[in-house]
C-alpha cells in the first residue's frame, strides 16, 4: 500500500542507488506506474494538494505537492483545460511524468537549429491515458497538451540541476510560457470529484467533503449526486450546504428535494 511518504522514499534510495542517471529515471518511472495504480496512492496525492489549496484557496500556482527532505526532486500535479496545449520547452534536469486522470498527449522535438535560432520538428507524438508514465532526461525539447474535453491531470517528478535549482527556475521556452485559461481551484476540485467517486471508502467521503469546500457549486451538485448512492446521509449533509450557498429559484428547488431528502434519511436511521 504505497502513499506519497513512502513513494517519496522509494524515489530517494533509487537516486541514492550507484546506478547511472539514466538508469535510475527509468525505474523511477516504472515506481511510479506501480504506485499510480493504488487507489491509496492517489488520494494521499490528493490530500496533500487539498492541504495546500485549504492554506491558500486562489494562490497559482499552487507549491509542489512535495520538495524531497533533501531536495533532489520535487513532485507536482498540474491540471490541465480541455483542449489546452503548451509550448514546446525544456527543463535541465530529469522528469518522470504520469497520467494522473484523463489523458494527455506527449511530444518530443527534434531541434535542427540552436537555443537562440530553434528549428523545431515533432519527433515523437505520445498519446497517453490514466496511469502511463513517462520520463525525459535534460534538455530533451518537448510539450504536453490536452485534446480531449474534459480536465485532465498529471503528475511529475522533476530533479534539481547542478545548482540545486527546482525545473521551474531553470526551463527554457520555445514561444511563449502558456498560460492556462480558466481558474485552477475549480478545475482541480472537478478533477478530484471525478477521481474520489470511482474510490470506494470512508477515506475517499473524508476528502470528497474536503473538496466541497473548495468546489464551486456545479461540482458541489455533483458531490451530492454522486454521494447519494452511497453514502445518503453525507449527500443530504452537503445537500443542505450547497442550498444555502444558492440563490432564488436554485435554492427553492434544492429546498424541495432536501425536504424529501430530510424524510428519507430519517426512516433509514429508524430502520
Ligand atoms: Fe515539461
Amino acid at each position: 500500500m504505497t502513499r506519497l511518504a513512502d513513494f517519496e522514499q522509494s524515489v530517494l534510495t533509487i537516486l541514492s542507488s550507484n546506478l547511472q542517471e539514466q538508469d535510475k529515471i527509468p525505474q523511477i518511472r516504472t515506481l511510479m506506474r506501480e504506485a499510480l495504480t493504488g487507489p491509496e496512492f492517489v488520494m494521499s496525492c490528493i490530500e496533500r494538494a487539498l492541504g495546500h489549496f485549504e492554506q491558500a484557496p486562489d494562490l497559482k500556482p499552487q507549491p509542489p505537492l512535495l520538495v524531497s527532505l533533501d531536495q533532489q526532486f520535487a513532485a507536482h500535479l498540474i491540471y490541465w483545460p480541455p483542449h489546452h496545449k503548451n509550448s514546446p520547452h525544456m527543463h535541465s534536469t530529469w522528469g518522470v511524468t504520469g497520467v494522473f486522470h484523463n489523458e494527455m498527449v506527449f511530444e518530443t522535438y527534434d531541434n535542427a537549429g540552436d537555443l537562440e535560432h530553434p528549428e523545431l520538428t515533432v519527433d515523437n507524438h505520445i498519446e497517453a491515458v490514466k496511469g502511463e508514465t513517462g520520463y525525459l532526461l535534460p534538455s530533451c525539447i518537448h510539450n504536453v497538451a490536452n485534446e480531449s474535453d474534459k480536465p485532465s491531470a498529471s503528475l511529475h517528478l522533476f530533479g534539481t540541476d547542478d545548482m540545486n535549482r527546482p525545473a521551474e527556475c531553470t526551463t527554457v521556452w520555445f514561444g511563449d510560457a502558456t498560460r492556462m485559461p480558466g481558474e485552477l481551484r475549480p478545475r482541480a476540485m472537478a478533477i478530484f470529484t471525478d477521481i474520489l467517486l470511482g474510490i470506494d471508502g470512508e477515506e475517499a467521503e473524508g476528502l470528497m467533503t474536503r473538496v466541497f469546500e473548495l468546489a464551486g457549486n456545479k461540482t458541489k451538485l455533483r458531490l451530492v449526486q454522486g454521494l447519494s448512492g452511497r453514502n445518503i446521509a453525507l449527500s443530504y449533509r452537503l445537500s443542505v450546504a450547497l442550498e444555502q450557498a444558492l440563490e432564488g429559484a436554485d435554492r427553492e428547488r434544492l429546498a424541495a428535494i432536501n425536504n424529501k431528502l430530510s424524510q428519507q434519511v430519517a426512516s433509514l436511521e429508524q430502520a
